[in-house]
């Protein structure tokens, strides 16, 4: 009696088991919005895939290409889900498998209301066949929006439920990636509506800081100040999502250039990596990958700051100190290490010192900076000139305890 009840328990746990192994490491790859907006196609798509194999990206990480919103073409007389067959002439089934050979995966895009933002077909009452022919055409990611919806969170949690169970129930395992952008705290519910990850904020913009009154146009640093806060609710398997990489943009027209999106300087886009990876956020480049200048390059493929965004502990670091010049971060690693993030915020290049033991790192310590390379040991305080909006980032490794 008692083996069919554990046998009992084991099969109905199985798929639930299955979703929670889901995205265990933030998901990476490139994101088609900031730099095609609706402009897309599987020949576009396909050579922004070869470029990411032959420049290394795939191998770094960026496994995946993440169709946004306007690769929709209605519903058949079925009312099936179709791509726009200019868009994707061979179908979706066929581009997927094309992004397959690859060794990537692809990320979809769809919406909680009859219509997405860009005003496409969308998913609201038909979320079992929706989340069915995502499975079918071997979708391994769902970023699901929440454009023309209510405001209330009843509904928002209603909806989210709805899609998050229909994936569940779908034979395959997709990531559920939910887009509300943190208007009714998602961190706090969208997990148990099935999602792995949920944007935190509205979109970033091409630029560091936001200087109108508008929320909507926000810049890098718009999007850390909510993002920071919220490390508690980062793990495996459920990230906050501060949206997409604007490295390499350098001000390109497109929804990422609007509001003010000119562009940010390279040590400006290097902070955003180097953000981004401290708070073990989900990496999705948008820039043109197909034409990447060597700043940017170094920038997205530094394998020593990936594996800080990568850590299989998953913690988001926590932010220690944020005045008037300094935001300082510290992210505990699986291997014991810790990676310590130190920002410039102010407008020109400044000394930086400080003890480790302010930091709750009482032992002596190796170091090593993630982005000149330079290696230091038995320190017990870090002394460096940052420049203007540079992030320093070190990985610590005790060298002898307390
Ligand atoms: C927004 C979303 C963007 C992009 C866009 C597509 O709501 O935040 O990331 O997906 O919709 O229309």
């Amino acid at each position: 009696m008692k083996k069919y009840a554990v046998l009992i328990l084991l099969v109905c746990q199985a798929p639930f088991l299955s979703a929670q192994d889901m995205a265990e490491t933030p998901p990476m790859g490139f994101m088609s919005w900031n730099y095609f907006g609706t402009d897309i196609s599987a020949e576009k798509l396909i050579e922004i895939a070869d470029a990411m194999g032959a420049t290394g990206m795939v191998d770094a990480g960026y496994d995946h290409i993440f169709i946004d919103d306007g690769w929709q073409g209605g519903r058949d007389n079925k009312n099936n889900l179709i791509p726009d067959p200019d868009k994707f002439p061979e179908g979706m089934k066929a581009f997927v498998d094309s992004i397959h050979k690859r060794d990537m995966k692809v990320g979809i895009y769809s919406d909680a209301a009859p219509l997405t933002c860009a005003g496409f077909t969308a998913s609201l009452h038909f979320e079992k066949q929706d989340a069915k022919t995502f499975a079918d055409w071997g979708i391994d990611y769902l970023k699901y929006d929440y454009c023309h919806a209510p405001e209330d969170v009843e509904t928002a949690q209603t909806r989210y439920t709805t899609m998050g169970d229909a994936l569940k129930e779908s034979d395959r395992d997709i990531v559920y990636a939910a887009c509300e952008w943190g208007q009714r705290d998602p961190w706090k519910w969208v997990s148990d509506a099935g999602a792995q990850l949920w944007r935190t904020t509205y979109d970033v913009r091409d630029k560091w800081k936001n200087k109108s009154d508008d929320d909507n146009a926000m810049g890098i640093m718009d999007i850390v100040a909510i993002n920071a806060e919220l490390d508690e609710y980062a793990g495996p398997g459920h990230w906050n999502d501060p949206d997409m990489l604007v490295v390499g943009l350098y001000g390109k027209d497109g929804p990422s250039g609007d509001l003010g999106g000119t562009g940010a300087t390279d040590v400006e886009y290097q902070s955003q990596m180097s953000l981004w990876s401290l708070m073990a956020a989900p990496l999705m480049v948008t820039n043109d990958v197909r034409d990447m200048n060597d700043a940017t390059k170094r920038i997205l493929l530094n394998e020593d700051i990936l594996a800080i965004d990568q850590d299989s502990l998953g913690k988001q670091a926590k932010r220690k100190i944020n005045d008037d010049t300094w935001m300082v971060f510290v992210k505990p690693l699986s291997d014991g290490d810790y990676a310590i993030g130190v920002l410039n915020k102010s407008d020109k290049g400044q000394k930086f010192k400080m003890k480790l033991k302010g930091l709750g790192l009482a032992g002596t310590y190796n170091s090593f900076d993630v982005w000149s390379k330079a290696e230091k040991s038995k320190l017990q305080k870090l002394k460096d000139t940052i420049a203007s909006h540079e992030t320093k980032v070190w990985r610590l490794s005790e060298s002898q305890k307390p």
